[in-house]
């Protein structure tokens, strides 16, 4: 079983879509009995929300149904997931700063080192929740890759 788990700051744009994403993929492959997918936020000032609405209406229109609920990052998931996936680099430092052990610092990575085109490697997927309603379709662009990449590295890893 491979545990992954997706970060933003409120948990109400980038990451519930990476996790929708991802289940999404998971569901079409027919292997849900080997993944465990959720995400969360660094912050608290969304727990227990559904996605934002913007967020949701881009999803629906690309065929996608988001029904997760907020909740933020407890340090407990360093135990709970294997694969930590963070959506820019001030989250990936909050997610590290909560790190005790070696072991929970190599499980955190930015959800952009899975793009293919190495300058894109490493970049921040940017925040949605100020900009205009074309900042939504490229953030689920932007997820549809890396998730697509990220899962192709998993079921490597499983074959192997
Ligand atoms: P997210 O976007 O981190 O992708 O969920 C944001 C959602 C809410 C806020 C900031 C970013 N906020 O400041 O409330």
């Amino acid at each position: 079983m491979r545990k992954i788990l997706f970060v933003c700051l409120g948990n109400i744009c980038r990451s519930p879509l990476a996790e929708g994403l991802m289940s999404e993929k998971i569901a079409n492959l027919g292997v849900e009995d080997q993944f465990k997918i959720d995400s969360c936020g660094t912050a608290d000032y969304h727990i227990g929300e559904l996605p934002d609405e913007r967020t949701r209406e881009n999803a629906l229109q690309n065929g996608l149904e988001l029904k997760h609920r907020a909740r933020q990052f407890d340090p407990s998931d360093f135990k709970r997931f294997d694969h930590i996936l963070v959506m820019d680099s001030v989250n990936k430092m909050k997610i590290i700063g909560q790190a005790t052990s070696e072991e929970h610092l190599q499980k955190v990575q930015l959800m952009r080192d899975f793009e293919q085109e190495i300058s894109l490697q490493g970049v921040d997927v940017p925040d949605p929740y100020y900009g205009g309603n074309e900042g939504f379709q490229n953030v689920y662009d932007i997820l549809d890759r890396c998730t697509e990449n990220l899962l192709s590295y998993h079921l490597q890893a499983i074959e192997n």
